[in-house]
């Protein structure tokens, strides 16, 4: 996965392409580059640099201000390392075409070989940089780069998103997207092109949406969209509704950091508007799902597959609704049972996922309804499924998710109550007991917040600590499973989550005087409070150090003990997790590790 900005227009390119970069560096930050084209003929300025894009910026050193056309590329390499060499830009034979790439071109190895063979001298390791060779040569056959980018992309196998630029024609930058991000951001006298909208909207809040296989060319005061029949298509127009505040630090030293506190207001925005009365809920998004689904299927990706499993319980117990829930990498490559019985939910904050892709586009082939929970508007998941509710977390440009997680929460939460009022599986009395706990979860997030220092401190502690175990039981575990990829993302820490249950089942044999153990209690009146307070006895019992996140219905006395505000036992993972998000960020900044862009990490992983 990789940023891509795109830029023409009478203003300098140069500023607004780096800009746009800075806003995209969450999706990749292994190496960056530009290509500014100047006046007609000119040669193509191009720069790029291994690392962060402030290494980009010391080798441009400001100039080139009378470029008003470039494209500019943050990478997160698959196919050669992260070197100067192998960053975006790559060139054609010519050097007089540019082009940027975000995906995997599958046949690269087959295209350089004939290249190869026509002579053509490749400098890179990448895929890419068949790609610019493929398009000089047809550039050459058809002088038009539109058309040129067409058959291009009739012969590409995998992937892309693909920018270029010609040094005969400064203004004009063709783009071509199938299986990963692009839209087109329309200014007055000026467009964009970027992965996200975030890169452009300091500058404009109207965006057009691009489909599967299309080419689009752009120059300052045109956007023309085709399919690679070359035939017109009107794309998509929208208004982008997120202010580009929202996508700046705001004060805070970590982008992290900011979005763990902004989780009282979008779990607050994704609840809004829900309830016509204290007890009904509504869910006009459903329309387009028939009710007549014997079972759900919930796929997703890391921190999104938590989310799902915390779901499950909600759905089943309040639904009463048969629930698995399953990593999207894995689903696609085995020949699940589905028919239009079932429902297929894909959650991802991204809706760029493309291992959550692959898994929709399976179950839609196999005839499941779909539903995808997205935060992200317009983008691919949500487009290619039936219906999609939107979590309303607004932009999370930290790599590790905070705030979506709790709105995806939030979201199935919401579905599973929408559901049992439909099939009437839970009385009206107890959807107001539920949606009452609901509108109480931002202020007690709020209060956990307000109270976080002693945990910031107690991190610090554990700051040589080898391994941290996560313990959960019920919705816990999953809560766990959570804790432990925030820590290791983070942090750079050995982390698991175990189910209390089986901690006898093997995982004891880990513990040693000092272990430290995060243990998640249930609300004292559970089922299995007790079963779980003795989990934490036996990991004690053997010299762990156990850190018990409790609300105040358990007496406990233990050293370390973190509080929690009380709630219903299914929502509160929504609550004890948010400890563990600030445990992870503060172990993080005590290991002196970059927060916002953990290392061979990027946000959306749009590769397979
Ligand atoms: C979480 O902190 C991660 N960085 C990662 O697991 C993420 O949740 C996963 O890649 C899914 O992303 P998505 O929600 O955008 O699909
Ligand atoms: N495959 C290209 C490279 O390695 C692009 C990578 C990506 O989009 O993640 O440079």
């Amino acid at each position: 996965m990789c940023g891509i900005v795109g830029y023409t227009g009478s203003n300098p390119a140069l500023s607004r392409v780096i800009e746009g970069l800075r806003r995209l560096e969450y999706r990749g930050y292994d190496s960056a580059g530009v290509a500014l084209a100047l006046t007609k003929g000119e040669k193509l300025v191009v720069e790029k640099k291994a690392g962060k894009l402030a290494n980009l910026e010391g080798a441009l050193n400001g100039g080139h201000e009378n470029a008003t056309g470039g494209i500019g590329h943050t990478r997160w390499a698959t196919h050669g390392g992260p070197t100067d060499i192998n960053a975006h830009p790559h060139l054609d034979e010519s050097g007089k075409l540019a082009v940027i790439h975000n995906g995997i071109i599958e046949n690269y190895e087959e295209l350089k070989a004939e290249l190869e063979r026509r002579g053509h001298k490749f400098k890179s390791e990448t895929d890419t940089e068949s790609v610019a060779h493929l398009l000089g040569e047809e550039f050459k056959a058809s002088g038009d780069l539109a058309t040129a980018m067409r058959s291009v992309c009739a012969r590409l196998r995998g992937s892309f998103t693909l920018l270029a630029i010609q040094s005969d024609n400064p203004n004009l930058i063709v783009g071509a997207r199938r299986n990963s991000p692009l839209v087109v951001g329309v200014g007055s006298g000026e467009n964009f092109l970027a992965s996200d909208v975030s890169a452009f909207i300091s500058h404009t809040k109207k965006a057009l949406e691009l489909g599967q296989d299309q080419v689009v060319v752009v120059t300052p005061n045109e956007v023309v969209v085709t399919d690679l029949a070359g035939k017109t298509v009107t794309p998509k127009e929208y208004e982008i509704t997120w202010d580009a505040k929202a996508a700046e630090r705001g004060g805070f030293e970590h982008f992290m950091l900011k979005e763990i506190y902004e989780q009282p207001k979008a779990v607050a925005d994704t609840l809004l508007g829900r309830f016509p009365t204290p007890s009904t809920i509504e869910l006009k998004e459903l329309e387009n799902i028939s009710g007549n689904f014997q079972r759900i299927l919930i796929l997703a990706c890391g921190t999104a597959y938590h989310a799902g499993l915390i779901g499950k319980y909600a759905l089943e117990e309040w639904a009463k609704i048969p629930v698995e829930v399953e990593l999207a990498s894995e689903f696609r490559y085995r020949n699940p049972v589905i028919s239009e019985q079932t429902l297929v939910i894909t959650i991802s904050q991204s809706g760029e996922t493309m291992d959550t892709l692959m898994a929709l586009r399976h179950a839609k082939s196999l005839g499941a309804q779909t539903l995808s929970i997205c935060n992200t508007m317009g983008s691919t998941i949500p487009r290619e499924s039936d219906s999609v509710l939107y979590t309303h977390a607004g932009p999370e440009i930290a790599v590790a998710s905070t705030k979506a997680l709790l709105t995806q929460v939030i979201a199935l939460d919401l579905l599973a109550l929408y559901l049992a009022s439909k099939r009437s599986s839970i009385t009206s009395n107890r959807t107001k007991e539920i949606i009452d706990a609901l509108l109480q979860l931002p202020n007690k997030i709020e209060e956990i917040l307000e109270t976080v220092e002693p945990l910031r401190a107690m991190t610090r502690g554990y700051k040589n600590a080898t391994s941290v175990l996560f313990l959960g039981r019920h919705v816990g575990f999953p809560a766990a499973l959570e804790g432990a990829l925030k820590l290791k993302e983070l942090a750079y820490m050995h982390a698991e989550g175990f189910a209390g249950g089986e901690l006898k089942h093997g995982p004891i044999a880990l513990i040693e005087e000092g272990t430290p153990v995060i243990a998640i209690l249930p609300p004292a009146k559970s089922e299995i409070a007790e079963k779980m307070r003795s989990n934490v006895q036996e990991v004690r019992a053997r010299g762990a150090r156990v850190i018990a996140i409790a609300d105040q219905s358990h007496s406990l006395d233990l050293p370390e003990l973190i509080r929690i505000p009380e709630s219903e036992e299914i929502l509160q993972p929504i609550l004890s997790i948010v400890p563990l998000q600030v445990f992870a960020y503060e172990m993080a900044v005590a290991r002196g590790n970059d927060v916002d862009q953990p290392r061979n990490l990027a946000k959306s992983v749009t590769v397979e």
